[in-house]
């Protein structure tokens, strides 16, 4: 009797602490929505890349769904989510195209954007492009 009750006490234990640690972990990628927020947000911003005169040219010939569905799994890879990128690195998947640091800039200010108008928290967005800024570095020529 005296185990049973033990048992129950420590199965109670986990259960209790489970989501409690879960929502600790991803409370960045909840920030953004959870994977809804993540995917209008993706949807939002490549919509906006995809009529921005500065770098739409870039994108005449993607495969823009594919895109989409590789953004929004990044990002919640990037941000604590229950995700694994599997897409090409950054610098395979930008090989050749030569993108210059204008680009990148124009791009992340339309990530920017998209974020501005989810409602996502300044410090949030700043928390992602953070995480994205490195990435230059593989994806601009210079
Ligand atoms: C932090 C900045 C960027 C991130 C995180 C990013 C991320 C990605 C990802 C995840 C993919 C898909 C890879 C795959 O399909 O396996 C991709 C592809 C692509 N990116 Fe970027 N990218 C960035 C900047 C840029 C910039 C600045 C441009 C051009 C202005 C650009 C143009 C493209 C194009 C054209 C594709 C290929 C789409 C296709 O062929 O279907 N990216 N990018």
């Amino acid at each position: 009797m005296k185990h049973l009750f033990r048992l129950a006490m420590l199965a109670s234990l986990v259960l209790s602490s489970a989501p409690h640690a879960a929502r600790a972990d991803d409370a960045m990628f909840q920030a953004f929505g959870g994977t809804p927020g993540l995917t209008h947000i993706v949807d939002d911003f490549v919509a906006t890349v995809l009529v921005d005169p500065r770098i739409k040219d870039f994108f005449a010939k993607a495969d823009i769904p594919r895109l989409k569905a590789q953004l929004v799994s990044q990002f919640c890879q990037l941000l604590g989510g229950p995700c694994s990128y599997t897409g090409a690195d950054m610098a395979q998947a930008h090989r050749g195209m030569g993108v210059h640091d204008v680009h990148f800039n124009a791009l992340a200010e339309d990530l920017q954007l998209a974020m501005d108008r989810a409602g996502v928290a300044f410090a949030k967005q700043n928390y992602l492009v953070a995480r994205l800024a490195p990435m230059e570095k593989q994806i601009s020529v210079k």
